[in-house]
Formats: structure tokens, C-alpha cells, sequence
């Protein structure tokens, strides 16, 4: 047990497994009181119980510190705003909030359909819109805040599963927004780009996937295995502790990559190369001149990261 974190009150969403149940353990062997937020639903998201928050925060309070369920889904703005406020009215502030839940409804772009579009940006996107828009009111008001973001991998590009990784593009540039008009607050808001072995990674469904993407050609078999032999949830959360301690006061606007023995920073996108002209004096670009300088100039060094097929496996209906 530390104390790095008494006195300090969190509220963590999707609290109840996987790595959201790690984050809050860890917290609390720090020292702080824990709002376990979750629904208790399956991997897509379907069913509720309220076993899976209850169970840790009976693990939360063998540590000595306080620790409540709550079973709302972080879907809803009102109950957003509810979760929030039972940690203020229970505790007496809240200090921390980590935004863990999420849900998987995976399927290629051109047979998804809107509900799964839908419910998956829902949980994560507006459901860490939800719960930071609520934290931030109190956050502001103290001046003193960490709020800590959980994205993916799948934001630099993904396949199989655009509404996930649309999400957590959307949680990336969420977390830069927030710390830029929380910051002055004395509020920091950063993600965490978190790789473990859980129901949602490890999952038959999940396994058989990988494999689907691997014998198409769209992974290799260096990624295939590096996608099915991964460490537990227990290695993601010291980042976010530490984020969360006043050790991380001057941590703004950044995303961490964790798991096992990696801690990364990810850079922030940023202009590579550009080609200018006076649009005042000359007006826009012509076809002619991007066909002429954009491959001499911006893409030297590009490649596609999904070229067309070749014409023998199209013909093969590959
Ligand atoms: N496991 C990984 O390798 C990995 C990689 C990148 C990102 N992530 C992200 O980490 C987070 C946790 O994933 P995990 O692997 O622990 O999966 P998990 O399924 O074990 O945990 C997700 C938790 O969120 C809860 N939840 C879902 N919808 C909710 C809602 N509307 N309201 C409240 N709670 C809700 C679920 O009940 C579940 O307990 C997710 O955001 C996931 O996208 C995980």
C-alpha cells in the first residue's frame, strides 16, 4: 500500500473488468477513494449486472479506502452527470476520473450497419465526453484535476473495426481539446493507449478474427503474433497512476502507450512538409502543378498503407 493518492477521490468507468478493474485497484493501493462505475454488459455491450462492480469494489475496500458502486452507463448525459455527483456528494470532490468503458462491435466498413456505428462511438466517444463534460464543472471550480483517457492503437488506422477506431481518434483529439481549456484550471487531461490480454482482446470471436485478417493478407505474421501472445491487464494502470499523482501536474495533451514493459509517448500530428504559393498574387493550385510537384515534393518517401490489390488476385476474387 502507498499514499500517493490519500485523500484523492476517482471515479473510474467500466471499473468492473479487464483493465478498468486494474486501474481501480491501483488507485486504491494508493490511497484513494473509488467510484467503481459499470454496467456490466457483455463485450458488444449487450445485458447489464450489477456483480461486476460490486465485486470490485468489494476488492477496493479490502484496501482500506472507500469505495462505491455505480451501475449507470456512461451513455446517458444525465446519468453521466448522476455518476459524477455520487462521487462529489459521497466523497466530497472528485479528484480523478478515468475513462475506461468501451464495447466492441467489429464488422468491415461496407457491412456495418448504423446501430453498430452508433453504439460503439456512444460508449466511448460520447460516453468520455459525458462523464469529462460533468467532471470538468467541479475540476474547474477546485482548480485541481486529472482526468485520464483510455484510447487504442486502432486511432492510427485499423481494420475490421472503423467505428472503434474512429472512437478513439475522436477520444485523441477529445483529450488535446480538454487539456488545452482545462489546462489554465490547474486540470490535466491526458490517454492512455493501453495493449492486455482481456475478454475483449482475448475473446474466441476476437482470436478467430485475427486469424480471418491474417490468412487475407491484411496482417502479417509478426503482428498476428504479437496481437495474440499479450500481457495481462494488471501492466496498464501504473501509467495511469502516475498521471493521476501530483507527479503528473505538468503532463498535459498526451497519450501514452502501455503494456507489459512498454510506457511510450506517442508524438502529436504534426505538418511533415508542405509546398506554398502566393494564392493572393497566383490563386489556387492547378491539377497540372499538384500532378507536377506533390510526388517530387510532400510524398518523397510515402507509401499507401493499403495499395489495390494485384490484377491475378482480383481475378481470382481474392
Ligand atoms: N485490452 C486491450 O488490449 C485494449 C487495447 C486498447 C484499448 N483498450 C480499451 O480499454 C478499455 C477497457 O477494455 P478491456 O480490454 O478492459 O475490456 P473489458 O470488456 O474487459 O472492459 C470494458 C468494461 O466497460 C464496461 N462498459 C461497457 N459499456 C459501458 C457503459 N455504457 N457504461 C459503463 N460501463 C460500460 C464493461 O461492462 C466492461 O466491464 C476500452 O475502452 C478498450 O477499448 C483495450
Amino acid at each position: 500500500m502507498g499514499d500517493r493518492l490519500k485523500g484523492k477521490n476517482a471515479v473510474v468507468t467500466g471499473g468492473g473488468g479487464g483493465i478498468g478493474r486494474e486501474v481501480v485497484l491501483a488507485l486504491a493501493r494508493e490511497g484513494a477513494n473509488v467510484v467503481v462505475n459499470d454496467v456490466g454488459g457483455s463485450v458488444a455491450g449487450t445485458g447489464i449486472s450489477q456483480t461486476a462492480a460490486d465485486r470490485v469494489v468489494d476488492e477496493a475496500k479490502k484496501m482500506g479506502v472507500q469505495a462505491i458502486a455505480n451501475y449507470d452507463s456512461i451513455v446517458d448525459f444525465k446519468a453521466s452527470e448522476r455518476l459524477i455527483d455520487t462521487c462529489v456528494k459521497t466523497f466530497g470532490r472528485i479528484d480523478i476520473l478515468v475513462n475506461v468503458a468501451g464495447i466492441l462491435r467489429d464488422r468491415m466498413i461496407f457491412n456495418m450497419s448504423e446501430e453498430e456505428w452508433d453504439a460503439v462511438l456512444d460508449v466511448h466517444l460520447k460516453g468520455t465526453f459525458n462523464c469529462s463534460r460533468w467532471a470538468c464543472v467541479h475540476m474547474r471550480r477546485q482548480r485541481w484535476g486529472r482526468i485520464i483517457n483510455t484510447a487504442s492503437d486502432a486511432w492510427r488506422g485499423t481494420v475490421g473495426h472503423c467505428n472503434y477506431g474512429a472512437a478513439k481518434g475522436g477520444i485523441v483529439s477529445l483529450t488535446y481539446a480538454i487539456a488545452r481549456e482545462m489546462g489554465r484550471y490547474g486540470v490535466t487531461c491526458n490517454t492512455i493507449v493501453p495493449i492486455a490480454a482481456t475478454r475483449m482482446t482475448m475473446s474466441e470471436e476476437t482470436k478467430a478474427g485475427f486469424k480471418k485478417r491474417l490468412e487475407a493478407g491484411l496482417i502479417t505474421q509478426d503482428r498476428y503474433e504479437e496481437l495474440t501472445d499479450i500481457p495481462g491487464p494488471e501492466f496498464v494502470p501504473p501509467v495511469a497512476v502516475y498521471l493521476a499523482s501530483d507527479h503528473g501536474a505538468n503532463i498535459n495533451g498526451s497519450a501514452f502507450g502501455c503494456g507489459g514493459g512498454r510506457v511510450a509517448l506517442y508524438s502529436e500530428p504534426v505538418e511533415v512538409r508542405g509546398i506554398y504559393k502566393d494564392y493572393k498574387k497566383n490563386g489556387a493550385w492547378s491539377l497540372d502543378e499538384l500532378i507536377n510537384l506533390v510526388p517530387k515534393t510532400l510524398l518523397v518517401g510515402y507509401t499507401n498503407p493499403a495499395p489495390p490489390e494485384p490484377e491475378e488476385k482480383k481475378a481470382a476474387g481474392g
